[in-house]
């Protein structure tokens, strides 16, 4: 026999467990870090959750139901959105297929023409061309004799991308001299590829950006991103030194693509910061990496904003609380302790496997003042700068 505190106890836990089935269920597909701090946002808020993975070790586990799967099972796809309010995804390979199918069953947002867009770099670069957005002189490459026609064009040093599927610089190679070009053609050649110029930019940015069902947008003040290895290290927000329009600039190319797309969710438009002006990069139709700290420095944070949008619900403020920075966790986490000691300063791990090169966490640091801010995020870059 249980006692009662014993009875009492089990019973909260498999309320946790178990939210009500009353509960507007969310479907994401994938079940990421991003699809966990969807939920670690949306369960305040009385959203339920279930997320699509291929893989059994998932983060977002622990806080909704996963059902295993490749995102191209249909099957698999079905049972996680069955009896969904809404279908959203924190990856955008999501196969045309599966969000077709499951458009029968309840929303998908954002819609199916971003998902086109932002899976094709080539189609990327050419819908930022058509909105009068910048980007890096480009050519598309299929053939070994276009990659000789697209130097032509383009010039060195410039840097050959897959079209898709790459990410955090995975499918990429630099040529600065005639003697890369072979050795890029034999790592990527054989699927549609695109030339880029390499911007010799002043730096990266990047704008969040949210668009309601009701088409209402709100923007964060732009993030200052620094990049190594292709993988993105550290954020600050607002970025520093926000001058000669650069935050209207960001504001109005993030606009022009929530409008093009027709789109509802939150979306990121990664940029270079070159010759005072912003060149487009890529887009994300989804959270980012870049808006991580959101969470503790905004108003209202990312991923209550996408929840908020794809549910039809009124846009939070996306006022700053003070300044903010976040530093990624690559390969390890920090010693807890040894963050948390740290004034202003909030860990997040994934509960995932450390593993070179992967993201397991993040830290997040606020503070009243940019100095405050840098100064917090130095400390914090000390003992969590990554491997
Ligand atoms: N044309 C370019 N000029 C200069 N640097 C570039 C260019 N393209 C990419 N880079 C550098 O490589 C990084 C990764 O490139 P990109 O964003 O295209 O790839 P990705 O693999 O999709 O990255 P992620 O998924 O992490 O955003 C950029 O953030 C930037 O630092
Ligand atoms: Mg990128």
């Amino acid at each position: 026999m249980l006692g009662d505190d014993a009875v009492a106890r089990q019973m909260i836990a498999s309320t946790l467990v178990q939210p009500s089935p009353d509960r507007p269920l969310v479907a994401v597909l994938g079940g990421g870090q991003l699809g966990r701090m969807l939920a670690e946002a949306g369960i305040p808020l009385g959203l339920r959750f279930h997320f699509l993975d291929p893989s059994a070790d998932a983060t977002a586990r622990a806080l909704g139901e996963l059902t295993i799967g490749a995102l191209d099972d249909l099957a698999a796809a079905e049972t996680a959105a069955r009896g969904a309010e809404v279908i959203t995804y924190e990856w955008e390979g999501v196969p045309a297929a599966t969000a077709q199918a499951l458009a029968a069953i309840a929303p998908v947002r954002p819609g199916p023409r971003a998902l086109d867009v932002s899976q094709d770099r080539l189609a990327e670069k050419e819908m930022f061309g058509r909105l009068g957005v910048g980007v890096a002189a480009f050519a598309a490459v299929d053939e070994r004799a276009d990659l000789m026609r697209a130097l032509d064009a383009v010039g060195l040093p410039s840097i050959l991308k897959t079209r898709r599927g790459g990410y955090d610089g995975k499918g990429q190679r630099v040529l600065r001299g005639d003697g890369d070009v072979d050795a890029a053609w034999d790592a990527l050649g054989g699927v549609p590829l695109v030339l880029e110029a390499l911007v010799p930019f002043r730096r990266e940015l990047s704008v969040l950006a949210a668009r309601g069902l009701d088409g209402t947008t709100r923007c964060w003040p732009l993030v200052e991103n620094t990049h190594a290895d292709g993988i993105l290290r550290v954020s600050r927000a607002p970025a520093p030194a926000l001058t000669g329009g650069l935050q209207a600039g960001g504001e109005e190319i993030a606009r022009r693509v929530l409008e093009h797309l027709a789109y509802v969710g939150v979306l990121a438009v990664e940029l270079f910061e070159h010759d005072s002006a912003l060149l487009a990069n890529e887009l994300a139709p989804r959270v980012h990496n870049s808006g991580h700290w959101t969470i503790e420095g905004s108003e209202t944070s990312q991923f209550e904003q996408h929840l908020r949008a794809v549910l039809g619900w009124p846009l939070g403020s996306t006022a700053m609380r003070g300044f903010a920075g976040m530093a990624n966790c690559i390969g390890a986490l920090p010693e807890p302790d040894a963050v948390l000691a740290l004034e202003g300063a909030h860990l997040h791990d994934y509960e995932k496997a450390p593993r070179p090169g992967r993201k397991v966490g993040h830290v997040t640091v606020t503070g009243p003042t940019e100095p405050d801010r840098d100064h917090r995020l130095a400390a914090v870059l000390e003992i969590a700068g990554g491997s």
